[in-house]
C-alpha cells in the first residue's frame, strides 16, 4: 500500500495537489513530482541556496522543507517570479551585468533577491550581501551579483515612478 500523502499547495498562483512520500523535501516535489526544475540541488543541506523559493512570504532553502509541509502553503519558485513575456528586471539585470557564469547557483540568488526587494525595495549594498549570505557561487565572486540586484532595485523603483 502506498504511505503517499496528498498535499495542496498554491504554486506560483496556481492550486495545486500532488502525492508525495513523507520523506520527500520540497525541492524533490518541486523538481521531480512538479516539474519545476528552476530551483536547483547545490548541497541539499541548507548551505547553498540553489534551492531557495518563497514560502508564505518567507525566504527557505527548499531542500530543508518536507514537502508535507507545504500543504496549505503559498509558494513562489523562480518559474513564478518570471513574467509571462519578458524577463523580470533582476534576471534582466543579472544578464546585462553578467552576473552569472555556470548558472547554478542563479535561480536562488534571484529568488533571495526577488524576498529582499519585497521587504525592502531600496537596499544599501551592505544590505544586499548580508541578506545573500546564504547564497553561495563558486564562479562570479558576488560582486557582478550584487550590482545586478542594485541596478534591478534603482530600475524598479524608476518604473514605479514614471509607470508606461
Ligand atoms: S540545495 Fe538547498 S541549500 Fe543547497
Ligand atoms: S555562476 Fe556558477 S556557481 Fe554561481
Amino acid at each position: 500500500m502506498s504511505n503517499k500523502v496528498l498535499v495542496t499547495a498554491t504554486i506560483n498562483d496556481e492550486e495545486m495537489s500532488f502525492l508525495c512520500e513523507p520523506r520527500q523535501s520540497l525541492l524533490e516535489v518541486l523538481r521531480d513530482v512538479l516539474n519545476l526544475t528552476g530551483a536547483k540541488e547545490g548541497c541539499n543541506n541548507g548551505n547553498c541556496g540553489a534551492c531557495a523559493v518563497i514560502m508564505n512570504g518567507v525566504l527557505v532553502n527548499s531542500c530543508l522543507v518536507l514537502g508535507v509541509e507545504a500543504n496549505g502553503a503559498t509558494i513562489t519558485t523562480i518559474e513564478g517570479i518570471t513574467p509571462k513575456e519578458g524577463l523580470h528586471p533582476l534576471q534582466q539585470k543579472f544578464l546585462e551585468d553578467a552576473a552569472l557564469q555556470c548558472g547554478i547557483c542563479t535561480p536562488g540568488f534571484i529568488v533571495a533577491a526577488k524576498a529582499l526587494l519585497d521587504k525592502n525595495p531600496n537596499p544599501t549594498e551592505h544590505e544586499v550581501r548580508y541578506w545573500l549570505a546564504g547564497n553561495l557561487c563558486r564562479c562570479t565572486g558576488y560582486d557582478k551579483i550584487v550590482r545586478a540586484v542594485l541596478d534591478a532595485a534603482t530600475e524598479m523603483a524608476s518604473k514605479q515612478r514614471n509607470p508606461a
